[in-house]
């Protein structure tokens, strides 16, 4: 009885060593291991003994394993299997002709050496239906140059990752390693230049360790990854070893120079000084030489013909270049994607000529679809880091499920290289300021047109606010932003568009958005935009129209200056019909423009808690609730609590994104 149980305690403290057929290999160059590897898909052996896995073609995948299966669990009777101690160290090398390759490649344990897995994301180790099922059995560390669609949840495009059973890591890291003195450096992977990489898992202690460094540092001392994990359960008995693959629309030739493996113990040292060199990306054909040679021989008339057909070509060649697309892949993954062709054809190559103007964003450019002949507005906004681009991307693409009739429309988008082009309805009449401030338009909108538009622009924002799926704060409110359709409806544009700003930004030193004049006082100091500092900004747009002037006008008085004091000062004297818009004359209805006035100053009250909702404003404008008449008393305790000291130092203490007011629209 006693021994039957202690049996098997004995047996799992021999086990490790003596009861599992110890491997050990080495390659160093793998020219003399072509018996020992099963390779498939684009997998082979260069003449100098580089393994490589793909080539830069499209959407292809390559295994490389090595041909025996190695016994990864100690399975004796009536003990649970324990997985063994492994480690391996290998060199590989991505090389990417042009620019952003992929998709990478992994170290990986299968069942079988003859995976059926796809490619791109999937790195061909798995398929969409297999991907996540505890039955496949697979174990991988992922060496990723692309980052993925969503459901892969790929923290950036150059991480090494551990996956179980599913492509989307049980934890990932950017590719970096660890100095002497614990400071993280981060290296590309697919710099094209020689990568070490190490792993060690403690079948014991349970630990699994993956470091990798560029091969011109030393063995970093401390692992990029330390994963807590058992992987028992995950191997079978007998697993087969090496690397998969792939590529998809973005490629890369994926190489493995050299590789040691070894159970039990930790593996050996590569031999670096002998390992084989890389292929050399493939080189432009010199055929243009041999055309140039060619052209010397011939007559002179031929000569001609020559140089008009190689220039009709190249500059054939030369547009479609510039024409054409380079999708990274998960661009596919949103709706709403225009070609870059199409924005190209629609605004005439983007000519000076078809610009509208220049929002705080970017350009804009009107437009005419090739394929339907509608117009459109294209917004072109520039240099922006390809890391945020996705995450915005995938917020541009939401943004475009917005149905409002005071929104101005997104109908798509379209990214080209650093660049990213929105696609608006068109918006005839321009934007709100140019009626307001610019002296062929001024005073040909109506007092009746402009609390039209007041009130569309309030339900638009109280969309944005409470009724859409989630919360989106405008931040940046203003006259100019406010685009008038055909009927002359008001129409909120730029939503949405701030959070570009905050992408990749260092946290800790926030970035105003917003317009001088709009931006309310509590964002300098939070810096944390709420649907109370759209509310401030609609204040300010409210006493905007009603007076024909900007929140800020330096060129008058003292007591001028700041449109919202000034109005103010003429409430409390009960004088506030002075501050209308002279170009109205007489003709208002001085109730509206009261209330107007008044809730242009509730709204741009300096305490955010205390501004009324949109909802609630909207309720205001149209005489459902009646703007508690006490105004006067609110008005009176504003005064001292913004003064002007505070406000003078706006400009130099903030770091501001502001939109210019040159824009002429859009
Ligand atoms: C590689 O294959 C050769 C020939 O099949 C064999 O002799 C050798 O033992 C193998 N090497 C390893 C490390 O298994
Ligand atoms: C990649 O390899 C395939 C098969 O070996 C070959 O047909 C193709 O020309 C190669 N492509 C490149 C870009 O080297
Ligand atoms: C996905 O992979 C599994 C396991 O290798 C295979 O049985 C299945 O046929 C594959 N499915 C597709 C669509 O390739
Ligand atoms: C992989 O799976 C697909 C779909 O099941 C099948 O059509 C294909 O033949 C398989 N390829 C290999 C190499 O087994
Ligand atoms: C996991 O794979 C097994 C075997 O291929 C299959 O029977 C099972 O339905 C799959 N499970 C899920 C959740 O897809
Ligand atoms: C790894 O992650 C997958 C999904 O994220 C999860 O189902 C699985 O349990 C994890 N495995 C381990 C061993 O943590
Ligand atoms: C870190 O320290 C270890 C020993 O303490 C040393 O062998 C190694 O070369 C050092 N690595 C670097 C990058 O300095
Ligand atoms: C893994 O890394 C940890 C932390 O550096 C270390 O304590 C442990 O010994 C390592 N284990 C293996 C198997 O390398």
């Amino acid at each position: 009885m006693a021994a039957s149980i202690v049996l098997p305690f004995l047996v799992l403290l021999l086990a490790s060593s003596s009861l599992s057929d110890n491997i050990d290999f080495t390659y160093n160059g793998f020219k003399s291991a072509a018996t020992n590897l099963s390779l498939d898909g684009y997998a082979h052996i260069t003449s100098n003994g580089v393994l490589q896995l793909t080539n830069d073609s499209y959407k292809v995948t390559g295994h490389a394993f090595f041909s025996s299966p190695i016994q990864m669990l100690l399975n004796t009777p009536s003990v649970t299997p324990a997985a063994i101690s492994f480690s391996t160290i290998f060199v590989f090398d991505i090389i990417t002709v042009g620019n952003g390759g992929g998709h990478g490649f992994a170290f990986a344990m299968a069942p079988t050496k003859t995976l059926n897995g796809s490619c791109c994301q999937y790195l061909g180790l798995l398929n969409k239906s297999s991907n996540g099922n505890s039955s496949n059995h697979v174990f991988a560390i992922e060496f990723d140059t692309v980052q993925g669609s969503d459901m892969f949840k790929d923290i950036d495009d150059n991480h090494v990752g551990v996956d179980i059973n599913s492509l989307v890591s049980n934890i990932s890291k950017p590719a970096s390693y660890y100095t002497n003195n614990s400071k993280m450096v981060d290296f590309e992977l697919e710099s094209g230049q020689p990568i070490l990489a190490w792993i060690d898992y403690d079948g014991v202690a349970k630990i699994l360790n993956v470091t990798v460094s560029p091969l011109s540092v030393d063995k970093p001392s401390r692992p990029l990854i330390s994963y807590a994990i058992d992987l028992s359960p995950i191997l079978k008995e007998y697993m087969y070893v090496g690397f998969s693959s792939s590529t998809g629309k973005l490629s890369s030739s994926h190489c493995i120079m050299g590789w040691s493996f070894r159970t039990n113990s930790v593996a050996r040292s590569l031999d670096l000084s002998h390992l084989p060199l890389p292929p050399q990306p493939a080189k432009a054909s010199s055929a243009s030489k041999a055309f140039g040679i060619k052209i010397g021989v011939i007559s002179s008339i031929a000569t001609l013909l020559l140089v008009a057909l190689a220039f009709s070509v190249s500059w054939y060649l030369w547009q479609r270049a510039k024409l054409a697309e380079t999708l990274e892949d998960w661009e596919l993954d949103y709706p709403h994607r225009f070609p870059y062709k199409d924005l190209y054809k629609a605004t005439k190559g983007f000519k000076e000529t078809e610009l509208l103007g220049s929002g705080g964003f970017g350009f804009v450019y009107k437009g005419i679809l090739p394929r339907t002949g509608e117009e459109v507005a294209i917004k072109k906004i520039s240099s922006n880091s390809r890391q945020g681009m996705r995450e915005f991307i995938a917020e541009v693409a939401c943004l475009g499920r917005m149905r409002h009739r005071n929104l101005v429309q997104l109908q798509g988008w379209c990214k080209r290289n650093e660049d990213l082009l929105l696609v608006y309805d068109f918006m005839p009449n321009g934007s709100l300021d140019t009626f307001l401030f610019e002296s062929e338009k001024c005073g040909m909108l109506s007092w009746d047109q402009r609390f039209k538009i007041l009130k569309g622009v309030a339900m638009g924002l109280a969309y944005l606010h409470e009724e859409w799926e989630q919360v989106v704060v405008h931040r940046d409110i203003k006259s100019s932003n406010v685009l008038l359709d055909a009927e002359m409806n008001g129409r909120l544009g730029d939503f949405g568009l701030a959070r570009l700003y905050e992408r990749g930004k260092n946290p800790a030193t926030t970035l105003l958005v917003g317009t001088l004049g709009y931006i309310a006082p509590e964002l300098s100091r939070t810096g944390k935009p709420m649907p109370s500092s759209d509310v401030f900004a609609y204040g300010m747009l409210l006493l905007e129209v009603a007076c024909g002037r900007r929140p800020i006008e330096p060129n008058t008085q003292t007591e001028q200056l700041l449109l919202m004091d000034w109005v103010r000062e003429c409430e409390m004297r009960g004088q506030a019909l002075d501050v209308v818009d002279p170009k109205l004359g007489e003709s208002y209805v001085r109730e509206e423009v009261e209330l107007v006035l008044k809730l242009g100053l509730v709204c741009s009250q300096s305490t955010p808690e205390v501004r009324p909702t949109m909802r609630q404003v909207i309720q205001y404008l149209n005489g459902d609730d009646i703007l508690v008449d006490d105004v006067g008393a609110l008005v009176f305790s504003e005064a001292d609590s913004f003064d002007l000291a505070s406000r003078k130092s706006y400009p130099s203490s903030i770091n501001m994104v502001s939109s210019s007011s040159l824009s002429g629209g859009w």
